[in-house]
């Protein structure tokens, strides 16, 4: 699938819930409002979905959240979907996961092809993960990263760079992560849904904490692209890659490979884009399966050439309304 700025779409991230058994500070409030359930997918729903983007040319999804480990069954459709793995166009199923039910669901993951998650923790400290996490405990979500690990399964940490909370310990995790065979990827906070708090407080722009990383470890730059925000670098010391997402920076737009479904059926073309399709609507209306593909086409014709985030909206509103945890990141 080709859309109008010639980049190829083969990357599909599908949010397979809004709910989360965390409640980080910088993704909810504390009281969030989740959407109905009735407006939620069905697990049939999204595996009827997720084919008929792969009968388009998708080679790779990942399920996502809020917390997909928290759907229902949730392994009814990593088991559908990691059948087609090499029998279609699909190649790579995985997720991205907080890590609190790894330690129960790994070993089925693993089971169902899936042979890389991503692990989100951004401190390696029990005290500060409750209060970042705000219900989070880390000794499970450790418990659950060894599981993994045994079961064969590789692992990414994603860690959320946030100022004034864990910045100086972002070494530390990333020496831990190294040191355990895991490749680590650095966010940065974005402007997305109401959260409790200010995002500016703790907004850490990663392009000058290079220089405080290049101090702590030998760096260079890597040529490794998953189509992605990410930028990597790789440690000559342990061999294993530290990535940046910047994502109020434009430098990966022009080879942006991917799309984005939310739980509740709608395609956003673009993470920093209101811009959105919705399936949900035409699969509830009896659409055929041409009728869905002729949608997904026509969607991926709309996708724009840029984001439109700002570094300014951190000053007032989000810059976009939905929470990461609808559209998945
Ligand atoms: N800004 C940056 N990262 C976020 N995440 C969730 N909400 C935000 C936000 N507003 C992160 C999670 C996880 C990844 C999927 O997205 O911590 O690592
Ligand atoms: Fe849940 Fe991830 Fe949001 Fe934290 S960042 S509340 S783990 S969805």
């Amino acid at each position: 699938m080709l859309d109008p700025f010639n980049r190829n779409i083969t990357y599909l991230r599908i949010s397979v819930t809004d709910r989360c058994d965390f409640r980080c500070v910088y993704c909810m409030s504390e009281n969030m409002t989740f959407l109905p359930k009735a407006n939620l997918l069905t697990l049939e729903e999204l595996h009827r979905l997720a084919s008929l983007f792969i009968e388009c040319g998708i080679q790779k999804i990942r399920l996502t959240g809020g917390e997909p480990l928290v759907r229902k069954n949730l392994m009814w459709l990593i088991e559908k979907l990691s059948q087609k793995i090499g029998k279609s166009n699909l190649k790579e199923l995985t997720i991205t996961t907080n890590g609190s039910q790894l330690a129960s669901f790994a070993n089925d993951l693993a089971d169902n092809e899936i042979k890389r998650i991503n692990v989100s923790l951004d401190t390696l400290d029990s005290d500060l993960f409750k209060k970042i996490t705000r219900w989070g405990e880390l000794s499970k979500v450790l418990d659950g990263i060894k599981v993994a690990q045994d079961s064969g399964i590789k692992i990414k940490i994603n860690t959320v760079a946030l100022k004034g909370i864990n910045d100086q310990e972002i070494p530390s995790i990333i020496k831990w992560a190294h040191s355990n065979g895991m490749d680590i990827t650095l966010i940065e906070t974005m402007p997305m849904g109401d959260i409790d708090g200010d995002r500016t407080e703790n907004y850490l722009p990663l392009t000058d904490y290079m220089k405080v990383l290049e101090q702590e470890f030998k760096l260079t730059e890597s040529d490794y692209n998953t189509g992605g925000p990410s930028r990597y670098y790789t440690s000559t010391e342990t061999g294993c890659k530290i990535g940046l997402i910047t994502p109020l920076s434009h430098n990966f737009c022009s080879d942006c490979n991917r799309v984005r479904v939310t739980c509740t059926g709608k395609m956003y073309m673009c993470l920093g884009q209101d811009d959105s399709v919705d399936f949900n609507k035409l699969m509830r209306n009896n659409a055929t399966d041409g009728e869905i593909i002729q949608l997904i086409h026509r969607s991926i014709s709309l996708k724009p050439k840029s984001h439109d985030f700002k570094i300014d909206e951190y000053n007032n509103a989000p810059a976009v309304d939905r929470h990461m945890s609808v559209t998945g990141g």
